[in-house]
């Protein structure tokens, strides 16, 4: 770096494209980490991906490994994936189900809630009580797992309080995993948050999506102020308040989150090919079968589409300066049966198509950032006032974090 990251983040013109060193470069990749991944809530499973005891699932957030795991009273904790005894990762599968967590290298075995049960010829003066797994922060809200690493996690009350009446609706404690799939997108993980922010490449590049995804850039951005929406979008929210389903536009956090119930296109009811729904029975109790979709977003790590059929969840984890790992989990009502009530085709075909045509524009944009040719360009001011919105966010919290770092040091 010929410019310092405070430099860089100090000559930031608005409204423009980062610089290349943010989308290439190793050091800033780790105050990225640091700042963000290692500090903030991140969202990491529905909580029905864990439905029997024991049940666990492996997370990698840059160099933690966390396990999430479903104890014995049906409770799930999150603990660092790493023994007590020489610190040998514990489970190495990335899924699976145990009746103990037992450490591969020496055999130090765990209870489901984190408990060091048996240790072999320690000593008569062994306190097993010192050697529990460390805990990670977790909090559920409505069936999603969020967890944090940092050792004082900022607040989650402000976002689980907006959140709340929008998601209750969606019963999504009473859904089941109908499908997941985990990709690697080969660039940087702000490059992925930036194509989804914006909908100005959507009509060249997702021709299933565009069936029912409205390419109204009000919609996508979703970044529109009380007062200057549409009179179509008022009376959508106004009939989803109606039926029960919190609709209006919310950005909290200081723009982390956005919650906001958007309409699909005329007529279509679902993320389908024909546009209507992919699953016979509902998940949750939307009053409005054209509700549209639920749309949320945290940064950095989810957005998410809760339909009155299904929901959909996508999680972003950064594994490198130039990779990202995007996975997604689709929920349907736990009685909801395959071949039944639902085709997990039908069900997934557009996601499944619109994530490798974004694999492959973010790709693209990493490879042509890649050139030292490459200079910040202009947002559309029509449709990438979102994307503007995440990069501002990403700016604000990164000079935010070395502010702190500063009056700390001092
Ligand atoms: S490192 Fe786990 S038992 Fe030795
Ligand atoms: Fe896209």
């Amino acid at each position: 770096m010929t410019q310092t990251l405070d430099e860089l983040l100090a000559h930031r013109v608005p409204e423009f494209s980062l610089e290349r060193p943010f989308y290439t470069d190793p050091e800033i990749y780790e105050r990225d980490l640091e700042t963000i991944y290692y500090r903030e809530w991140l969202y990491a499973i529905p909580a029905c991906q864990l439905t029997k005891t024991g049940a666990y699932t492996r997370i990698k957030v840059g160099v933690y490994n966390v396990l999430l795991v479903k104890g014995g009273d049906g409770t799930i904790r999150a603990f660092h994936n790493s023994c007590r005894h020489r610190g040998s990762v514990l489970c190495q599968a990335s899924n699976g189900q145990v009746a103990k967590l037992v450490c591969p290298y020496h055999q130090w075995t765990y209870e489901l809630d984190g408990r060091l049960l048996w240790a072999r010829d320690m000593g008569a003066d062994f306190d097993a009580s010192r050697y529990n797994l460390r805990p990670v922060h977790m909090r559920e809200l409505c069936g999603l797992i969020y967890i944090c690493l940092a050792d004082e996690a900022p607040d989650f009350d402000a976002f689980a309080d907006l959140a709340r009446p929008y998601l209750e609706i969606h019963d999504l404690n009473r859904a089941k995993v109908a499908h997941s799939s985990t990709i690697v997108e080969k660039g940087n993980w702000k490059l992925v948050w930036e194509n989804n922010r914006e909908c100005y490449h959507c009509s060249g590049m997702h021709p299933a999506l565009c069936r029912t995804f409205p390419l109204d850039p009000e919609i996508v951005a979703g970044t529109a102020a009380p007062g200057h929406l549409s009179p179509a979008m008022t009376a959508h929210f106004e009939r989803c308040v109606a039926a029960g389903a919190p609709a209006e536009f919310q950005l909290g956090g200081e723009g982390q989150y956005r919650l906001v119930r958007m309409p699909l296109q005329a007529g279509a009811l679902s993320y389908t090919m024909d546009g209507k729904p992919a699953v016979s029975r509902p998940l949750g109790h939307v009053g409005l079968p054209d509700a549209g979709s639920l749309l949320k977003f945290h940064y950095p790590s989810t957005w998410n589409h809760f339909l009155p059929d299904h929901a959909v969840t996508f999680r972003v984890l950064p594994l490198g300066p130039e990779e990202t790992e995007v996975t997604t989990t689709w929920l349907v009502d736990r009685d909801a049966v395959e071949g039944v009530d639902y085709e997990l085709d039908r069900l997934t075909q557009v996601w499944t198509e619109t994530n490798d045509e974004d694999r492959q524009v973010v790709e693209a944009n990493q490879h042509g950032i890649n050139s030292p040719a490459y200079l910040p360009g202009p947002y559309s001011p029509v449709h990438e006032t979102g994307v503007e919105q995440f990069v501002d966010w990403y700016v604000r919290t990164m000079q935010r974090s070395h502010h702190v770092q500063l009056l700390a040091a001092e």
